[in-house]
């Protein structure tokens, strides 16, 4: 079975956000069970290991009525093939994305990975497309592209890393950068709410539909969760599965991490990360104090994350026997109360408004607790990267986190981490102080570590569901 993955960011080359991981990891881990994977994204100007991409050709297409160059670069890593969509005048800039061409470019992007088919002669059983910016793909092949030979036989799944985002443009776009007739929009297939919307064409056109976690699957057929979506998800609602992702457990490793200072495994943690929690104190400004639970959080600052909550309850808190790392960036809002805070708690608050992906590894080896009261969180990778290095997660019942966290229950020490189910400033504190009750407690809170180390959240378990389904597909 050959894969084809198309997305806009995959680690290690470019990341804003956990996209980058699951497009990163997903195909190495389905490669070593067996399936072809390769994998597609845009050539950006601010990429690494660009010195390792060969050029293989370069052709020009047809982007609606507009003539682009479209290069073709190439490399491969832990046996997936990725390849690399080259236009200066598109990709060749700072960053990724918000400018206000970016459906211009992810249109090209689209065009340009199914005329790459056929010019590299590639023909994929699956064709797995990744939330808006690859979405157009699906309608593109089952308007256009499936009507030629070379196409046939090709089955499109759409998967949705958040539903947030579903690409809402202006209707003329459809027609002025997809070259698709405008029936399409009145009969409905890419109209919704009276926009043009290619997440809701993605769910409708592909032949299988997937999510990042089973219970985000069953949240977003819901008003609460679906962001308008629900009810074309209902309909689709027998080609729909939630699948947990997973994290890559080489290159997270505790254990050879060569962004921590001390390493350490299932067996020695007592001695080893402590030593980490030391260092980061004294790295941080924060007094060194082995005692005082140190509390960590990882994310963009967002009202997904739950941004709001942090901010209500900062200041009940910071009177707590608690120290704080945040360590993100995102919307001024939360930065500016964020800063607020730090300044009037510095020897309990430490803020760094920054992505810094060396330091939020010493993060996750250091601290005694990860707080995520998100809002909502389609699969979350933080909450397994803490998990994997012995790091208590704080969550909220929603999502992927409630399907990676399982409550401790002190009674029959089972679980291996702390949540609350509703979205409220006092169920989170309430949890928080539980927390450190536990934390209190030797018995309990070595039994809580051992467990978070012994989660197995690596990819494993997840590719096999992936290989299940999309053989299904295929034999269809
Ligand atoms: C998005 C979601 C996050 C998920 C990630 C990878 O960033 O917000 O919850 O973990 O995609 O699927």
């Amino acid at each position: 079975m050959k894969v084809l993955f198309v997305g806009s960011e995959v680690t290690p080359y470019i990341k804003s956000g956990g996209l980058a991981d699951v497009l990163g990891s997903l195909p190495k881990a389905l490669v070593e069970q067996g399936v072809e994977c390769s994998v597609v994204l845009p050539k950006y100007r601010d990429m690494k290991l660009a010195e390792t991409l060969e050029y293989v050709t370069s052709y020009y297409i047809w982007v609606s009525w507009r003539r682009e160059y479209c290069g073709i670069f190439k490399t491969e890593l832990d046996g997936v093939t990725f390849y690399f969509i080259d236009n200066e005048q598109y990709f060749g800039r700072p960053g990724l994305y918000s400018y206000d061409d970016d459906y211009e470019r992810f249109a090209f992007f689209d065009f340009a990975v199914l005329e790459m088919l056929s010019h590299l002669n590639i023909k994929p059983d699956i064709l797995s497309l990744h939330d808006w910016q690859a979405a157009m793909i699906a309608p593109l092949y089952k308007e256009r592209y499936g009507y030629y030979e070379f196409y046939h036989d090709i089955k499109i799944t759409f998967t949705i890393h958040n539903i947030a985002y579903q690409g809402k443009a202006d209707p003329r776009l459809i027609n002025d950068l997809f070259g698709l007739g405008d029936h399409l929009y009145y009969n409905g297939n890419l109209r919704h709410d009276n926009c043009f919307n290619m997440m809701k064409a993605a769910i409708l056109y592909s032949d299988l539909v997937t999510t990042v976690s089973p219970t985000y699957a069953k949240e977003i057929l819901t008003d609460e969760y679906g962001e308008g979506l629900q009810s074309i998800l209902n309909m689709k609602k027998d080609r729909l599965v939630g699948i947990l992702n997973g994290i890559d457990y080489d290159t997270n490793n505790p254990e050879t991490d060569p962004n921590i200072l001390y390493h350490f495994n299932k067996d020695n943690w007592k001695e080893e990360k402590v030593k980490n929690k030391i260092a980061l104190q004294r790295e941080l400004g924060l007094p060194e104090n082995e005692e005082v639970p140190l509390i960590g959080i990882v994310t963009r600052l967002t009202w997904q994350k739950g941004l709001d909550l942090i901010l209500s309850k900062m200041d009940e808190m910071m009177h707590r026997d608690v120290q704080v790392v945040v360590l993100g960036a995102g919307d001024r809002k939360y930065e500016d109360g964020l800063r607020y805070w730090a300044g009037q708690y510095p020897e309990k608050f430490s803020l760094n408004l920054k992505y810094d992906f060396a330091l939020s590894c010493r993060i996750y080896a250091s601290c005694d607790m990860f707080l995520m009261p998100s809002l909502f969180e389609p699969c979350g990778l933080s909450q397994m990267m803490s998990l994997r290095y012995g790091t208590i997660p704080i969550v909220r019942e929603t999502g992927g986190l409630k399907d990676s966290v399982i409550p401790y229950n002190e009674y029959e020490m089972t679980g291996n981490g702390f949540s609350f189910a509703h979205y409220s400033g006092d169920e989170m504190m309430s949890v928080i102080n539980y927390a450190q009750t536990m934390y209190a407690n030797k018995k309990h809170w070595n039994h809580l570590v051992d467990a978070a180390m012994n989660s197995k959240l690596d990819w494993e378990n997840s590719a096999k569901q992936y290989i299940d389904v999309f053989k299904k597909l295929v034999d269809e």
